[in-house]
C-alpha cells in the first residue's frame, strides 16, 4: 500500500518525506486555503514546490463544476509537472472530464466518493485513482470501511484497474483497516502516520533497555 500525505503544507510534507515511506501527496481547495494559498498564479507555484520536495504523484485539484473549465483547469495542472494527477469530483461533468482526461493519458483522481456505485462509474471512466472518505462516512455513522471493503470486492471482481486511495482518513486505525481491507494507497495527516509509531510497550521496552545498558556500564 503506497503512503500518501494529505496536506498542503510544506513543512509536514518534508517531515513526511525525510521518513522515507512518502509515496505521494493529496490536497483539496480548503487545505490550499488553509496554508493561505490563493489566487491563480501562488496556487500553481505551491503545486510546483510541492513535486520539488516529494517524488511521487501529487493530486491538484479542479475548482471548475462544469466540462470545460474542468477541461481547462485539468490540461493546465496536468502541463505544471509529470506527477501531476488531476483531481476531479464525482459529478456528470466530472466522469466527462475524467473520461476526457483518460484518452489523453491524463492522470486523474476521482474525489468525494462515498458509494460503491460512484466507485463503478469512476473506473468505467478510467479514474486513475478512486477517493473514498472514510472519515466524513464514519462522522455521519455509516462504517467508512465497509465502503473500502465493497469497492476493493468489486473492483477485484470486475478486474477494474483504479486504484483505490482511501481518503478522509482521521487515525491509525483507519490506516490499517485500510491495508487490511485492499486499499492501494492510503493518503493521511502527518498525525495519523506517526500515530503508527505509538505503542506503550515500545516506549516502557526501550526505557528499560537504555537503563539496563546505563547500569551495566557504570559497573
Ligand atoms: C483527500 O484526497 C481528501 O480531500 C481529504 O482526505 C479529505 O479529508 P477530510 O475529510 O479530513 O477533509
Amino acid at each position: 500500500m503506497k503512503f500518501f500525505i494529505d496536506t498542503a503544507n510544506l513543512d509536514q510534507i518534508r517531515e513526511a518525506n525525510d521518513l522515507g515511506i512518502l509515496d505521494g501527496v493529496t490536497t483539496n481547495p480548503s487545505l490550499m486555503a488553509k496554508e493561505g494559498i490563493v489566487g491563480h498564479d501562488a496556487v500553481m507555484q505551491h503545486y510546483k514546490a510541492i513535486c520539488e520536495i516529494v517524488d511521487g504523484d501529487v493530486s491538484a485539484e479542479v475548482i471548475s463544476t462544469d466540462f470545460e473549465g474542468m477541461i481547462a483547469e485539468g490540461e493546465q495542472l496536468a502541463a505544471l509537472h509529470e506527477n501531476i494527477v488531476v483531481k476531479v469530483p464525482i459529478i456528470k461533468d466530472g466522469i466527462k472530464a475524467i473520461s476526457y482526461f483518460t484518452n489523453r493519458g491524463i492522470r486523474t483522481n476521482c474525489t468525494l466518493v462515498f458509494s460503491a456505485g460512484q466507485a463503478i462509474l469512476a473506473a468505467k471512466a478510467g479514474a486513475t485513482y478512486l477517493s473514498p472518505f472514510i472519515g466524513r462516512l464514519d462522522d455521519i455513522n455509516f462504517d467508512g470501511m465497509e465502503l473500502i471493503k465493497q469497492i476493493a470486492e468489486i473492483y477485484a471482481v470486475q478486474g477494474y484497474e483504479t486504484q483505490i486511495l482511501a481518503a478522509s482518513v482521521r487515525n491509525p486505525l483507519h490506516i490499517v483497516k485500510s491495508a487490511q481491507f485492499g486499499a492501494d494507497v492510503v493518503t493521511c495527516p502527518l498525525s495519523a502516520i506517526l500515530g503508527l509509531l505509538k505503542h506503550p510497550l515500545t516506549d516502557s521496552g526501550l526505557a528499560t533497555f537504555l537503563e539496563d545498558h546505563a547500569k551495566a556500564a557504570a559497573k
